[in-house]
C-alpha cells in the first residue's frame, strides 16, 4: 500500500461499496481496503479500479479482500454491508437481516481497527449506528451514521427543481431518522439567501417535502433491482473527508445525543461538526415547535426499532 495516504477500510464491495471506493480514489483521499464476505466481487472490483488508476493516474491503491486482516490499522471503516431494499420495502424491513451482518461485521473490523472512526450506512443505519454503539464499547463520537448528507441533498435537489436555483445557492438541512420520519428543516432553508418558505407555495413546498422523504423509495422503484448508490457513496466521501483533513465543518450526521434537543441516549441524524477524531460538536438549531416534535418522534420510532434487535 502506499504510504503518504491514510486508509480507509469499506465493508461491503456492493453498488454503494464499490462508488464509494471510486470516489475515495479519484479524489485522492485515502487508500482503500474493499472487503466482501463474496471475497471475489472485492477482489474483482479492486482489480478493475487498479486497471482504471493506469488511465486515471490517481495516487492512492485500492486491494480487495475476504479477511479483516487486510483492515489493520485503518483511518476510517465504513460499513456498507448488508441487503439493500426491494421496491415495496421500507429501510425498516431490512432490520433483521441486517443488524445479524452489522454485527458479525463489527467482530471483525473492531479486533484489527479498535482506533478508527466507524461510519454507518448499512439500512436502516440510525438502528445500525445506535446497535454499533450499544456493541462497540468506543466513545460514542467515533461511530457515525451517514444518512443526513443524503437526505439533505435530495432536499437540495428538490428545492433546485422548484426554484430554479442552483444546489450552490441552497441553503438547507434534514435532520431525524433516516426514514419517513426525516425532518426537512423547512423552516431554516434559504434560496440564494431568501427564507424557502417566501419564494415556494404551499402545493410547492408539499411537493419538495414529498421528494425529500420519497427520494430514496423513488429510486428503488425505477430500478426494480436494488437502491441508490451515487448519492449514498457522495454523502459517504463527503464525510469522510471531513473526518481525514480535520474540517469541522457541519454535516446531518447520525451522531449520539446528550441532552442535545432535549433528547438523550440515542443516535440521530442532527447537525454535527466533524473533524480529526469524529463528531466534535452537536449544534443547537432554532427549531420551529413542529420541527423539534417530529425530532422527538424520530428519537422514539429509532428507539422502538433498537429494542428490536438489542
Ligand atoms: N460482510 C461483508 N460483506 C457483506 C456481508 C458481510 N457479513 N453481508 C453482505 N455483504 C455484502 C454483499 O456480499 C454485497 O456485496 O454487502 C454487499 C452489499 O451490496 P449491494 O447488495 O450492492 O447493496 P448496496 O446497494 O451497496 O447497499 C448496501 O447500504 O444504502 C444501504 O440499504 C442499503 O443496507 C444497504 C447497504
Amino acid at each position: 500500500m502506499t504510504g503518504a495516504y491514510p486508509k480507509v477500510t469499506v465493508v461491503g464491495a456492493g453498488n454503494v461499496g464499490a462508488t464509494t471506493a471510486l470516489l475515495l480514489l479519484m479524489k485522492e483521499l485515502a487508500n482503500v481496503v474493499l472487503i466482501d464476505v463474496a471475497e471475489g466481487l472485492a477482489r474483482g472490483k479492486a482489480l478493475d479500479l487498479m486497471h482504471m488508476r493506469s488511465n486515471e493516474r490517481f495516487g492512492p491503491v485500492v486491494c480487495g479482500t475476504g479477511s479483516y486482516e487486510d483492515t489493520a490499522d485503518s483511518d476510517v471503516v465504513v460499513v456498507t454491508a448488508g441487503v439493500p431494499r426491494k421496491p415495496g420495502m421500507t429501510r425498516e424491513d431490512l432490520v433483521g437481516i441486517n443488524s445479524g451482518i452489522v454485527r458479525s461485521v463489527l467482530e471483525g473490523a473492531l479486533d484489527a481497527s479498535p482506533d478508527a472512526l466507524y461510519l454507518f450506512v448499512t439500512n436502516p443505519l440510525d438502528v445500525m449506528t445506535n446497535l454499533a454503539v450499544s456493541l462497540a464499547g468506543l466513545p460514542p463520537g467515533r461511530l457515525i451514521g451517514m444518512g443526513g448528507v443524503l437526505d439533505t441533498a435530495r432536499f437540495t435537489y428538490a428545492i433546485s427543481e422548484v426554484t430554479g436555483a442552483r444546489p450552490r445557492d441552497i441553503e438547507a438541512l434534514v435532520i431525524g431518522a433516516h426514514g419517513e420520519a426525516m425532518v426537512p428543516l423547512v423552516s431554516l432553508a434559504t434560496v440564494a439567501g431568501r427564507p424557502l418558505l417566501d419564494v415556494v407555495s404551499p402545493e410547492e413546498l408539499a411537493w419538495i417535502r414529498e421528494a425529500t422523504v420519497q427520494g430514496g423509495a423513488a429510486v428503488v422503484k425505477l430500478l426494480e433491482t436494488g437502491s441508490a448508490f451515487y448519492a449514498p457513496a457522495s454523502s459517504i466521501v463527503q464525510m469522510i473527508e471531513a473526518l481525514l483533513h480535520d474540517t469541522a465543518t457541519l454535516h446531518s450526521s447520525c451522531a449520539r445525543l446528550n441532552g442535545e434537543y432535549g433528547i438523550r441516549d440515542v443516535s440521530l441524524c442532527v447537525p454535527a461538526v466533524l473533524g480529526s477524531g469524529g463528531v466534535r460538536e452537536i449544534i443547537e438549531l432554532p427549531l420551529s415547535q413542529d420541527e423539534r416534535e417530529q425530532l422527538q418522534r424520530s428519537a422514539e420510532s429509532t428507539k422502538a426499532q433498537l429494542e428490536r434487535v438489542r
